[in-house]
């Protein structure tokens, strides 16, 4: 088959490699129907999770199609349409059993595209089957579930029900990508007063309008703590969601929040931050911090089948599977070509 391969920092690969195969009984293997890249892929590339070894298939998003199984499975036969998530789950370690899949000790967590191959081929082989792929509802459309696979279940997990967002809420959201942008939709599911979108792009603060932030605030040009203090009385926003992942906006968020508010940080943050005791220490304010554990994926599932979310909108950009290296091109460039998240099908 062909698929997208890792081969050192600066260096990737759309090539022939072997069909994968049943290795545990757990397994399944998925012919890969839709994919699409994440900012996550973008790191590795750089080089910056060293534990993602030269080799590797990337990608840890899919939508696709059961075509074996191994002896152990039971709930999935070839034919199902899965969507197969960047968390895998053993389903049976302390950890799963408390839901958090993300911390997986049974070799679970975030494997595909990382420890293991991903879900940038053709084919994928899926490990835990049974606990780590979702059947795709009648009537749902791929490209709509494959948003499903990453980021609306981390910034609903990780954003919205770590801020605990409650109807009325002011929000601020810092940073409208593709992470930022699901805070917004997840957050409108709870009735907020205001959504405030913070970000340095316009074109990512107009797609923020188009998902239901009714503030918008270039931080480039406007001082964001000034708008938000602006609109609740000098105290700050009830939630601040982190969606970036860099020291300056996670010391923002800080600043943003109301005494007694929530900070949810989502973004990956790879240089230290400061945490300002010496101001927060007196506000009772929480901070959270997560890696996205898929527990909410059937409540966002029958959510999309209800309608109540417009997951459509994300697919900003359409190409097929041969054409793996265009979407890396055109996703790799979004402050250009605008691209939120790429839809590859084959
Ligand atoms: N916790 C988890 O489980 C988890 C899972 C997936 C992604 N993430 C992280 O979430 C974060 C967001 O992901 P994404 O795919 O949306 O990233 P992205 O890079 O596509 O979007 C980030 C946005 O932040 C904006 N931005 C950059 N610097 C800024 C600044 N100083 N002030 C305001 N805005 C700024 C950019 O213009 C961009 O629109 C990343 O750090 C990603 O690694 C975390
Ligand atoms: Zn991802
Ligand atoms: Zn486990």
């Amino acid at each position: 088959m062909k698929a997208l391969v890792y081969e050192g920092p600066g260096l990737k690969a759309w090539k022939e490699v072997a069909d994968p195969v049943i290795e545990d009984d757990a397994d399944a293997v998925v012919q890969v129907d839709t994919t699409t890249i994440c900012g996550s892929d973008l790191h590795i590339l750089k080089g910056d999770v060293p534990e993602t070894t030269p080799g590797t298939i990337l990608g840890h998003e899919a939508v696709g199609t059961v075509l074996a199984v191994g002896t152990g499975v039971k709930t999935l036969v070839p034919g199902d349409r899965v969507l197969v998530s960047c968390i895998s789950s053993c389903g049976r370690c302390r950890f799963c059993r408390e839901s958090r899949y993300g911390q997986c000790l049974g070799g679970g967590g975030w494997i595909l595209g990382h420890l293991i191959d991903g879900t940038q081929a053709e084919m994928v082989r899926v490990p835990f089957a049974d606990t780590s792929t979702y059947r795709v509802p009648d009537g749902a459309r791929d490209e709509q579930v494959l948003m499903l696979a990453d980021i609306l279940p981390t910034a609903y997990e990780v954003g919205v029900l770590n801020g605990r967002v409650r109807p009325g809420d002011v929000v601020a959201v810092v940073g409208a990508g593709p992470v930022g942008l699901s805070a917004i939709l997840g957050a409108k599911l709870f009735s907020p007063g205001h959504v405030v979108a913070i970000d340095l792009a316009d074109a990512r603060l107009e797609a923020a309008k188009g998902f239901g932030a009714d503030i918008l605030v270039n931080n480039g040009r406007e001082d964001p703590v000034a708008v938000v203090r602006g609109m609740t009385d000098d105290l700050g926003a009830d939630v601040v969601i982190e969606a970036v992942g860099v020291p300056e906006t996670f010391e923002l968020c800080t600043e943003l929040v109301r005494p007694g508010g929530h900070v949810a940080n989502i973004g990956v943050h790879g240089r230290a931050a400061t945490l300002h005791l010496e101001s927060l220490w007196i506000r009772d304010v929480t901070i959270t911090t997560g890696l996205v554990d898929t527990f909410s994926t059937p409540t966002l599932l029958r959510l999309l089948a209800s309608g109540h979310i417009d997951a459509g909108r994300f697919a900003s950009h359409h190409f097929e599977l041969n054409q793996m290296l265009d979407a890396y091109d055109t996703f790799a460039r979004a402050g250009e070509t605008g691209a939120l998240k790429v839809v590859i099908s084959r």
